[in-house]
């Protein structure tokens, strides 16, 4: 018997819905053919955006989509991706699969995808290999209404009014693919570059994101926060920066031998659960370098890319990342936003990387068919979180599979309508757990369950589309609040009135 106490008379914070965001590169199969296919294609779309990706991705309410990379992003010349689409210019995709990019999909087409999408937009900026200049421009593309060389572009190929920049990267892992800078040099051309980033439009000022850490270098984050954060910030606003990076991958065999996303035992079942439970022991890694200059919390840790990295699919291109999606990539994802949900306060966005055909997605298209994976129903069971008020919980359940890993995870939030929403894993991959959830000075009088199960190595394919899907979860009555059983490697919603 596993017990969820959860405390509804104290709040942790509000949970951004940007928790909840998406990241789609350049990369294989992500944008061209998952999300892209261009106006004439017989795929049904909308400007060229494949109407069952986006009806897909709406029903999980992205709330904002990073692109265009990634190690992509530090090669990328945005003024190649703009005008006349047969005219733009062609290139090597370097550093994935070596193939053409042939620029059809650029600003204009990524802004009209973030409309259909009804997200917030997170452009990442070049600074390994673009110029400051480069930047500042793109910046007065996108966004200055009035009078300009730039604005003038925009406006003769097509679009009058300026778009919405929400948030913009400066730089991308700029201690590996994005220049292999140290972080003294990175943290001086930080300053620099995001000196052009300027606010046209001050109702609506750009959030500035500054390339963190990779993993546990905690000394980048100390080096980059000492020379961008401490000292008096400028009077006119907004500072040097808004957030803070972290990329972090669950790879269960190591960097170099991944494994494979669907063949599994159950000692690398725990040792995935064991690498996605390490997201927690980053965040306060890096969250108490982070308080050190920043107790207020000013700046967000944006862990703008997470998720399971495996061996790609036996006979696809290695440099595409393709991978299937099982239940363990629901339990990874499950836990994970779990633990952001859990520590708000300081994370105040994470982008599952990536979206659609690459790593973890949440959706998989093969020509006109498109499939949901277990983790897109655990973004369609937790998005109620998105702007909650997260409630302290503690889970007494203890360990799992001889392990030190704890048996239940869970986080638990409040809407504005009073809803409490408690999402809980088995983490594990055979025991099915009998799950009480328990209320400080609460009694909840109306409850609705959903769950999401099956044997640890189930997955969707293109000929069982559903295999793995959302059902219906029983809930009883039980002393001080519900209670319900979870089976193995299951995934529970629980909204209660
Ligand atoms: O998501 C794939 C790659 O992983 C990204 O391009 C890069 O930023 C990271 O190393």
């Amino acid at each position: 018997m596993a017990t969820i106490h959860i405390d509804g008379t104290r709040s942790l914070g509000r949970i951004a819905p940007e928790i909840y965001g998406h990241f789609s590169e350049h990369l294989g199969r992500c944008i061209y053919e998952g999300i892209f296919v261009r106006p004439d294609s017989g795929i049904p779309n909308v400007n060229g955006m494949r109407t069952d990706v986006v009806e897909a991705l709406r029903e999980i309410r992205v709330p904002v989509l990073r692109w265009p990379g990634g190690c992509f992003a530090d090669e990328y010349h945005w003024q190649d991706g703009i005008g006349p689409r047969e005219q733009r210019k062609r290139m090597v995709n370097t550093h994935w699969g070596g193939v053409v990019e042939d620029n059809s999909f650029g600003t204009h087409e990524y802004f009209e995808l973030c409309r259909q999408l009804g997200c917030k937009t997170y452009v990442n900026g070049n600074v390994g290999s673009g110029t400051v200049r480069e930047m500042s421009e793109w910046v007065e593309y996108m966004t200055f209404d009035g009078v300009s060389p730039m604005a003038e572009l925009r406006k003769k190929n097509g679009h009058k009014e300026p778009w919405q920049v929400d948030y913009f990267g400066v730089g991308n892992e700029n201690w590996g693919c994005g220049g292999n800078m140290t972080p003294e040099y990175y943290a001086n051309l930080y300053r620099r570059y995001q000196t052009y980033v300027r606010h046209y439009n001050n109702a609506a000022p750009i959030r500035k994101i500054c390339g963190g850490p990779n993993v546990d270098q905690a000394e980048w984050t100390r080096k980059v926060l000492s020379t961008c954060f401490a000292f008096p910030q400028p009077e006119d606003a907004h500072g040097f920066m808004d957030g803070l990076s972290l990329h972090y991958y669950v790879h269960p065999g190591g960097w170099k031998n991944k494994g494979s996303a669907t063949v599994f035992n159950e000692e690398e079942w725990y040792t995935t659960m064991a690498k996605a439970l390490y997201m927690e022991d980053l965040i306060r890694l890096h969250g108490s370098v982070m308080d050190e200059y920043d107790p207020d919390k000013r700046i967000g840790l944006i862990v703008d890319e997470w998720g399971t990295w495996y061996d790609v699919e036996p006979g696809t291109n290695p440099g595409f990342l393709y991978q299937q999606n099982t239940m363990r990539d629901a339990l990874v994802a499950a836990v994970t936003l779990n633990i952001f949900n859990n520590h708000c306060d300081r994370v105040k966005m994470a982008c599952i990387a990536q979206m659609v055909n690459v790593l973890q997605s949440v959706l998989l298209t093969e020509g006109e068919k498109m499939i949901r994976t277990p983790t897109w129903y655990v973004f369609h069971m937790y998005r109620d979180h998105q702007g909650a008020q997260a409630l302290p919980v503690e889970v007494d359940a203890g360990t799992v599979g001889g392990t030190e890993l704890p048996a239940v995870q869970a986080s638990a939030s409040r809407r504005a309508d009073g809803t409490v929403t408690v999402t809980a894993a088995n983490l594990s991959m055979t025991e099915e757990q009998t799950v009480r959830l328990a209320f400080t000075e609460w009694k909840p009088v109306s409850v609705i369950g959903t769950l999401l199960a099956g044997e640890a190595h189930q997955h969707n394919t293109f000929d069982a589309p559903e295999a793995v899907a959302e059902q219906p979860l029983p809930v009883r009555p039980a002393e001080g609040g519900v209670s319900f059983t979870l089976p193995a490697c299951g995934v529970v919603s629980v909204q209660l009135r």
